[in-house]
This record gives structure tokens, C-alpha cells and sequence, in this order.
């Protein structure tokens, strides 16, 4: 099943997120064909899942810490977050490792500890707009991929990868269908080198200035397997208009 994921990043309080799922639970109904995400800030996480349970809208946060528990002021955990409700994590967003220096191995030690929570990660992928001038694009995105899964080769369909373009998020400047599909196919080439067992199992989805326009142009292609959507998704009826517009 393609997942259409909504990422708020740092935004919505607990009302507003009360009033968003209220609205948007309305609006979508109870699609059947696809997933639904929403990645809520931490301070919401619990409000929007007991709000979702019942439907068929999951619940995921945005990152997490690989320790279980412990002195680690300001981070959160794995299972705090089950607990809440989580059955998704986004690892490793652009802006996670750019503005907040992640490297390609915490990010590893958090797709372990994902999946030894049973926690599906969202691994983020994506290169930057000087990387894609000087042709380096596969380059990057297979480092970035090799180093994330190293260790977990076997289990690699228990993740989802979402390619981003850095220079695409948040800038109303998408990467073109085609130019996504081309990545997507090569991650498809990287999946199967690294774990050749694997029967699928893992969703390649697009991400970085998707809205409800641009939105079927993407879905159109049996490479993209689902959508990352930041901005676009922060008002209810845009993000229902995004889940049903395929
Ligand atoms: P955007 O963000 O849709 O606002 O470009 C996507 C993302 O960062 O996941």
C-alpha cells in the first residue's frame, strides 16, 4: 500500500493539533487503498494519538534517540514513543542533519534501535543542491543509504526511504516527476544489491514541495510509492486533498 505521510515539523501546538485531526478525520474518511501518517511534534504526539485511535490514520514522530532510556537531557525514546502511539519514525530528515549535524551513523544507530523497538523508520535521503551540479547525486544517496543500513542488510524491508532533494523542501521548487523516478529506480537497484532476498517490502517515497496540484503527477508513476509532504500538509484540507488526489 502507497503511504501518503505528513511531516509538521516544528509546528502545532495541543489545540491546534486537536482542531487538525478533528477536521481531518472528516474530510478522508477511511481510505482503504492507502496509508495515512501524520508526524505531529513530540508535544502533540499524545492528543493526536488518542485522537487516532480507532481510525486508520497512523501516528509517527519526527525522530527519536537510540537509547532506550537514560541521561540524555531533551531527547526522547523509542518506547516513550510506542507508548503514545507511534508506529512510524521519520530518521535522518534533511533538516536533522543539516541544521542539527546528524551523521550517517547516529543515524544507523537509530534505524537499529527502530527496529529492535518494532518501530518502522523513515529513512530520509537526499542531495544538495551543489551535489546535484556537480553530478553527484546517485553518489550521495547510495553513501547515505549504505552507511544507514549497515548492519540491518537483512531487514531492510522493515524500513521505508524517503527521497528528498535538500534543495526541494520548502522551497515551492519540486524535483520534476521524472528526475524523482530516475533516483527512485536507482535506490530500487541499491535495495537489491544490499539485501537481494528481500521481496519488496520497502516504499520509496518522494518528498520536498509536494502539494495537492503537483501531488497525481507523482503518484502517477509506479516508482513513487508515497509521499513526504512538509509545508502542504499543515492545513487539513490540503493534506486530505494530497491523500485522495490519486
Ligand atoms: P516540504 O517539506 O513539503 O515543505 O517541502 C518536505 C519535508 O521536509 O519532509
Amino acid at each position: 500500500m502507497r503511504l501518503i505521510a505528513a511531516n509538521w515539523k516544528m509546528n502545532k501546538t495541543v489545540s491546534e493539533t486537536r482542531e487538525y485531526i478533528e477536521k481531518f478525520l472528516r474530510l478522508i474518511g477511511e481510505p482503504e487503498d492507502r496509508e495515512v501518517l501524520i508526524c505531529p511534534p513530540f508535544t502533540s504526539l499524545y492528543v493526536a494519538g488518542e485522537m487516532l485511535k480507532g481510525s486508520s490514520v497512523k501516528l509517527g514522530a519526527q525522530n527519536c534517540h537510540f537509547e532506550r532510556k537514560g541521561a540524555f537531557t531533551g531527547e526522547v525514546s523509542l518506547p516513550m514513543l510506542r507508548e503514545v502511539g507511534c508506529s512510524y519514525v521519520i530518521v535522518g530528515h534533511s533538516e536533522r542533519r543539516h541544521i542539527f549535524g546528524e551523521t550517517d551513523d547516529l543515524i544507523n544507530r537509530k534505524l537499529v534501535a527502530c527496529l529492535e523497538e518494532g518501530i518502522r523508520p523513515i529513512l530520509c535521503v537526499g542531495e544538495k543542491l551543489e551535489d546535484r551540479e556537480a553530478g553527484m547525486t546517485f553518489k550521495v544517496v547510495e553513501t547515505q543509504i549504505r552507511i544507514a543500513l549497515s548492519g540491518i542488510e537483512h531487514l531492510t524491508d522493515r524500513i521505508d526511504i524517503a527521497y528528498e532533494p535538500v534543495w526541494a523542501i520548502g522551497t515551492g521548487v519540486p524535483a520534476s516527476p521524472e528526475d524523482a523516478v530516475e533516483v527512485h529506480r536507482f535506490i530500487r537497484e541499491i535495495l537489491r544489491d544490499i539485501n537481494p532476498k528481500a521481496e519488496g517490502g520497502t516504499r520509496i517515497l518522494y518528498g520536498g514541495s509536494v502539494n495537492p496540484e503537483n501531488a497525481p503527477e507523482f503518484m502517477k508513476h509506479q516508482e513513487i510509492e508515497g509521499l513526504l509532504v512538509g509545508g502542504a500538509s499543515l492545513d487539513p484540507e490540503s493534506f486530505a486533498k494530497i491523500v485522495n488526489s490519486f
